[in-house]
Parts: structure tokens; sequence; C-alpha cells
């Protein structure tokens, strides 16, 4: 483990981001249920969806960060990348050492159909690297954060729990979580990958956050995590958290993660499913649109 970059309180970015995703979890929250949010949007596919609530929570998010830290560059999913205001004069382009990487909503789907497995994940950047991150998850009241060399943690009401990856897991015992894209090419060959490592594991879950899935590694309630596509705010925050709880995080064959691959677990494990997935060139795509299969 290597210590937060000098000049940066990390810890001081988590508190801001921790401080944000509980505002932003509380929002989400807020929705009862009882209807389900409007879908404002598609992207990549049809059942790529955008709901207000992404929206909201982005906003939010955004204007809590502003507000202590006018000169941060922020990525989020919804808005894409914006600069910074150092001045306060209303000229970005002056973009500071920190940049936040947001998923407002992670497991949007999840959360449409009124499952528990959705979460707002806000991870801090110094000078590129990624030194604090929380991913927020509502339903259980469940908050998980790092900072760099600091472990990872859960806090769960007044309770705070040093996490611990599972380890000594053999591939034939593994958990394993995965995802899938919302491409139809792309899981069609994420369908193959997961059919040919059934039957090599104890079983597989497929849980709907990416951010969360991460923390179950973390956790141990999950001996593996891969998806190949993932987007950065993926897994910018849980990525941390699963490090810091002892994880391997990187792609395939001594890559680092991507947004081509990532793949979280214990170091032994982590070998055995690299060896494995790498065997089938998961990095590949089917075609893409619906009127090539048809
Ligand atoms: C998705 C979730 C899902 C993963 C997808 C992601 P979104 O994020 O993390 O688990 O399989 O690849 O795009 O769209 O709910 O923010
Ligand atoms: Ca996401
Ligand atoms: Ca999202």
């Amino acid at each position: 483990m290597t210590a937060p970059r000098a000049g940066e309180d990390a810890g001081a970015l988590l508190r801001i981001a921790v401080a944000a995703a509980t505002e932003a979890g509380r929002l989400l929250a807020a929705w009862r249920g009882d209807e389900r949010p409007e879908v404002v949007q598609t992207k990549s596919s049809p059942t790529d969806i955008v709901t207000e609530m992404d929206r909201r929570s982005e906003a939010l998010i955004t204007s809590r960060i502003r507000a202590y830290r006018p000169a941060d560059t922020v990525l989020g999913e919804e808005g894409g990348q914006t600069s910074g205001d150092p001045a306060g004069d209303g000229d970005a382009g002056h973009p500071g050492r920190v940049r936040w990487i947001v998923d407002p909503l992670d497991g949007t789907v999840n959360y449409l159909y009124g499952l528990r497995d959705w979460a707002v994940s806000i991870a801090a950047e110094v000078d590129g690297t990624v030194v604090a991150g929380v991913v927020e998850v509502p339903r259980p009241g469940e908050t998980y954060t790092a900072v760099t060399g600091q472990g990872a943690w859960l806090h769960r009401g007044e309770a705070k729990l040093a996490l611990h990856c599972s380890s000594g897991v053999p591939l034939d015992q593994a958990l394993v979580g995965t995802g899938f894209g919302y491409d139809p090419g792309r899981r069609r060959v994420q369908g193959e990958v997961v059919a040919a490592l059934l039957p090599r594991v104890r079983d597989i879950r497929r849980g709907g956050s990416a951010a969360v899935d991460l923390c179950s590694v973390a956790a141990g309630r999950l001996d593996a995590f891969y998806e190949r596509g993932l987007n950065y705010w993926d897994f910018a925050a849980g990525g941390l958290i699963a490090r810091e709880a002892g994880a391997l995080v990187g792609g395939l064959a001594g890559r680092a993660e991507s947004t081509s691959m990532a793949v979280a677990a214990g170091p032994g494990l982590y070998q055995q499913l690299d060896a494995f997935l790498a065997k089938l060139n998961p990095e590949r795509d089917g075609p893409r649109s619906q009127e090539r299969e048809a």
C-alpha cells in the first residue's frame, strides 16, 4: 500500500465525498417505490436507462463538491467532465490537482425495480490516482469507505468494521460476481464466458451494481468479481475499497483495471481466475447492432 500523495489531505477529501454521498443516498431513498421513477433517456442501448433521479443525484453531489472545492474537476456519469472555477469568476478551465469521479446511482435497473443493491459512488483522484472513495448503499444502511494506505471500512449505524477480503479460496470453491453490459453483442460474449466459468466455481452472482459488487469482495461476501466494459465511475471508488481490504484489483495478464476488464479477488484466487478468463478471450464483443443480428 502506498501513502496518500503529498499536498492534499485524502481524509478531508473522503469526508467531503461521504457527506455528498450520504445526502444523495437520502435523496434517492426518499423515493418511496410505490411508483417507478420516470425513464427520461436511454444511452448506449434501449436497456441502458437514465432516470430523473440519476440526474438529480448527480446535480446534488456536484453542487456539494463545488461548495467545498470550487477549483476541482468533476467527472460525472450523467454530466461528463466539468472543470473547476478557482477564482469564482466564471472562468473555468484551470484544472486543479483533484478530480472527483461520480456515479450518482450505480445499479439504476435495480433501483427502478425496487431491488436493494444500488449505490452512490464517489472517488477522489489526486494527480490521476484515486486516493479516497465511498460507496453509499442506502437500502441496507451501509457505507463503505477507503483512503489509500488506511484500510477499507464498513460503517453501519454507529458501528465501524474493518474489511478483509476472503483468502485462500480456490477457484472451484469461489463465489464469483459479474455483470453484463448493455450492448447485445457484448452480452453474447459475456454469456459465453460466464457459461464456461459456471461449472468451474461454487456459483455465480449478478448483483446489478458493480460498485456494490466490489465492496462485496472487500467484505468477503463475494470471493471474486470480474466484468468487461465497466466505466471508470463504476469501479473508481469500489476498486480502492477492494484493494484496501486486501484484494488484488486489475485487468487480465498483468494489465491494470480498465474499461475493458476489471477483476478483483484475493491474491491466490486472482491468479486462478485471471488464467481461466484469459483462455476465453473475454475482451472481445460480438456484432453490435440488432440489425446485424437479424
Ligand atoms: C451498471 C451496473 C451494473 C453493471 C453495468 C453498469 P449503472 O451501472 O454497475 O452492475 O453490470 O455494466 O453499467 O448503469 O446502473 O450506473
Ligand atoms: Ca454505474
Ligand atoms: Ca449510474
